[in-house]
């Protein structure tokens, strides 16, 4: 099966990871938008523009399904998306809703989102977590934290300054963190040292793969996927990102 994986940049790598994890795709095309990156302060009308044009590469990459490693589009494109589609197209929202169900147990537990301001302004994760019944529940727009993964800034003073910017006002101690933006997987160690082992954090590669293998039959494959890595601007530097990562 030919994957593949849209991000707005580099963030989807950290979904890209899990999915060659996984074992589940003999090909996958990863496309980011660094030409355009970030989405998350533009509007929707533009998200679902460039969403759209992601759409057209790869249909001409003829790919089996489409997962789209960004919840900024996740929140404001898929519907679009699968309308304009012939082949399945996964959003990351839904999947981490889901494994918020699976590792909760409790409905009292204090959930803190994270996230671009435009998947904050959706609030596709609050709807999706109050409809499953937890009500402690805070959304936080933490866009800072893009450009520095971006830049490579994974840990250190400068983002621990960043954490206490966003995060010293909380009214709660988060039972769970989701990381509702692809990029802050990258920064997960960081965070988890911020608040604490204690604190559960949600990612949303690995919710995707479980979310996979509960809705779709995907067989293991025996070999290593081939990746072939696309950008609208500087594909050079987003293989040496994912030489890093991956
Ligand atoms: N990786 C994107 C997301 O998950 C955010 C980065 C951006 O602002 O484009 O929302």
């Amino acid at each position: 099966m030919r994957l593949g994986v849209f991000d707005s940049g580099v963030g989807g790598l950290s979904v890209l990871k899990s999915l060659l994890q996984a074992k589940f795709f003999k090909e996958c095309i990863y496309y980011g938008d660094t030409a355009r990156v970030p989405y998350g302060v533009k509007d929707k009308e533009t998200i679902i523009k460039f969403s759209l044009e992601a759409l057209d590469f790869f249909k001409k990459e003829k790919v089996d399904m489409l997962i789209i490693a960004c919840n900024t589009v996740s929140a404001y494109a898929l519907e679009i998306l699968r309308a304009n589609a012939s082949f399945p197209v996964i959003g990351v929202i839904d999947a981490g809703i889901l494994a918020v169900k699976n590792s909760l147990k409790n409905k009292d537990s204090k959930i803190l989102v994270i996230a671009t301001q435009a998947t904050v302004n959706s609030h596709a994760y609050k709807q999706g977590l109050l409809k499953s019944g937890f009500f402690h529940i805070e959304e936080k727009a933490t866009g800072l934290f893009v450009p520095m993964v971006e830049e490579g800034i994974l840990k250190g003073k400068f983002l621990n300054s960043a954490f206490d910017y966003y995060f010293s006002g909380l009214s709660f101690k988060p039972d769970a963190l989701i990381l509702a933006c692809t990029h802050f997987p990258l920064i997960a160690q960081s965070l988890q040292n911020y608040f604490g082992e204690k604190t559960k954090l949600i990612h949303s590669g690995e919710a995707i793969v479980w979310q996979l293998n509960q809705e779709y039959t995907l067989a293991k494959i025996q070999q290593e996927s081939i990746v072939k890595f696309y950008a609208s601007s500087d594909v050079e530097k987003l293989k040496k990102i994912a030489k890093l990562w991956l």
